[in-house]
């Protein structure tokens, strides 16, 4: 079984913040999360992450996994032992990564795994190198350039940090190995930390086989620890992502400018405009046109729909539709096919059928409207009285005309007719007209006496 352990309860001192480093956010999603699914998507059937600072939070925002606290921490070997009675007893192989490194590919987990279980090796490193390795573990070989020990910047000769192979901190080992080699370690080192990487130079002297295997790409193995490099991320996996998407027949406009989360799926054809920002498990489907300036999230597109200038979150549209400029879509909103939400419209929890139209200046909040329903202009539906919302219902083919307060909870029948300017709060049966305003009362000839009494007054 492939089993694997995260380390991430070090504090990211760096980082300079209150929230916990691996829960910082690379293109919408946290560093932790970005490890977690190149796992998964590596076929990892356990895994287990080690929290120590900012453990409660780490905790509330990560799900599906095993959680470990580490106390104290006195080291990434020390880290390691706090899964011992989780993991002492199985065999198999376990990787331990970062929960820091966020762009390691699931490939590259995938090829680790696979070499490592095909080597029959105890212990695989996965090593790069670097024009300037500071701050990194150097990878020392043998004469027979076979892997002898890992030796930290803060510990080596000058002969040793010479060398530009470094440790990337992720790991494959064989699991009763792992935790028979760990119970040797000591912390004499010039940290006084209890160190993982000490369990190469203990296998090595067990005459155990050991394996670094080197990757080419170091951008995947950088690890974060300051807001530098956590842009940097963000950069790197954006240009990662923005290819794939323009390689499957997304026409990006301005990929430098377009930033699309690593789990949202877009159809072929779909052309993207600068300035969107596309994020958590959106789908947009194809022959769409999306932006610019436009923000999803978590937002389900159909085919053939245009987005202009507008911000989606947790909701749906339909196929053929028009959103924007300047719509807000938030919270379940669920529009149908062949929908148009025009500018300046805010949608809340709501339901809006299939030819419904909200074309300007709407506030449409816990409604269900029906089909082919036609929302005047400032219609309001007034959901909230300061302590609970409620609900409005408009039925097939009602037209609410502009300005018009819908007092929730109401129902609008169908075929239902509102006029312009009223304040409704009754039910409104199929097919009536409601007129909910004052009526208006016409003062013949007022205006002109009006005028007449104010240009007298001013000679
Ligand atoms: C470690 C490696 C180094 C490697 C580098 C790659 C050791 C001794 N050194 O160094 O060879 O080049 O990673 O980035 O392992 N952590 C805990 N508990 C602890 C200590 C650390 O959970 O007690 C976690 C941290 O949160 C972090 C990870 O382990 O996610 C690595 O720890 P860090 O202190 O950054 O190790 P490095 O000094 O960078
Ligand atoms: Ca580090």
């Amino acid at each position: 079984m492939r089993q694997a352990l995260v380390l991430a309860a070090g504090k990211g001192t760096r980082m300079k913040s209150q929230l916990p480093k691996v829960l910082h956010e690379v293109l919408g999603k946290s560093m932790l999360q970005h490890v977690i699914d190149n796992l998964r998507a590596a076929d990892v059937q356990r895994i287990i992450v080690i929290i120590g600072h900012g453990a409660e939070l780490v905790e509330q925002k990560i799900a599906g996994v095993e959680f470990v606290y580490q106390t104290q921490q006195l080291g990434t070997g020390h880290a390691v032992m706090q899964a011992e009675q989780l993991l002492a007893g199985d065999s198999g192989t376990t990787m331990v990564i970062c929960g820091d490194t966020p762009l390691i590919q699931s490939e590259t987990i995938e090829q680790m795994f696979s070499h490592h279980e095909q080597s029959q090796a105890k212990t695989t490193v996965l090593t790069t190198t670097m024009e300037n390795p500071t701050g990194y573990g150097r990878i020392i070989r043998d004469e027979q350039h076979q892997l002898s020990y890992i030796v930290e910047q803060k510990d080596a000769n000058e002969a040793e940090l010479a060398v530009c192979e470094i440790n990337t901190g992720t790991y494959c080992f064989d699991n009763k190995a792992l935790f028979h080699a760990l119970g040797q370690i000591d912390n004499n080192n010039a940290q006084g930390e209890y160190y993982l990487t000490d369990v190469i130079k203990i296998m090595r002297e067990a005459k155990e086989r050991l394996e670094a295997y080197c990757i080419q790409d170091n951008d995947e193995t950088l690890g974060i620890n300051d807001r530098l490099a956590l842009a940097q991320a963000t950069g790197l996996l954006k240009e990662r992502l923005n290819k794939k998407h323009m390689i499957q027949g997304v026409t990006l406009v301005d990929p430098s400018s377009t930033y699309i989360g690593s789990d949202v799926i877009i159809g072929e054809d779909t052309i993207i405009y600068p300035g969107s920002v596309i994020l958590g498990t959106t789908v947009i489907g194809s022959n769409c046109i999306i932006g610019p300036n436009t923000q999803l999230t978590n937002t389900v597109i159909g085919n053939d729909t245009h987005v202009t200038q507008s911000v989606l979150s947790d909701s749906r549209v339909g196929n053929d539709a028009t959103v924007g400029p300047y719509a807000h879509l938030r919270q379940q909103t669920v529009c149908g096919d062949n929908v148009r939400i025009g500018n300046f419209v805010e949608m809340k929890k709501t339901q809006f059928a299939d030819q419904a139209k909200a074309s300007h200046l709407s506030y449409l909040g816990d409604s269900v409207v029906g089909k082919n329903v036609n929302i005047g202009c400032g219609v309001v539906t007034v959901n909230y009285d300061g302590h609970n919302k409620y609900q409005t219902q408009i039925g097939e083919n009602a037209f609410i005309g502009c300005n018009a307060n819908l007092i929730a909870p109401v129902i609008i029948g169908d075929n239902g007719y509102v006029a312009a300017g009223s304040t409704v709060t009754k039910d409104v049966p199929t097919d009536a007209l409601a007129v909910a305003r004052a009526r208006q009362e016409n003062k013949l000839g007022y205006a002109k006496r009006l005028r007449e009494r104010f240009t007298t007054k001013n000679k």
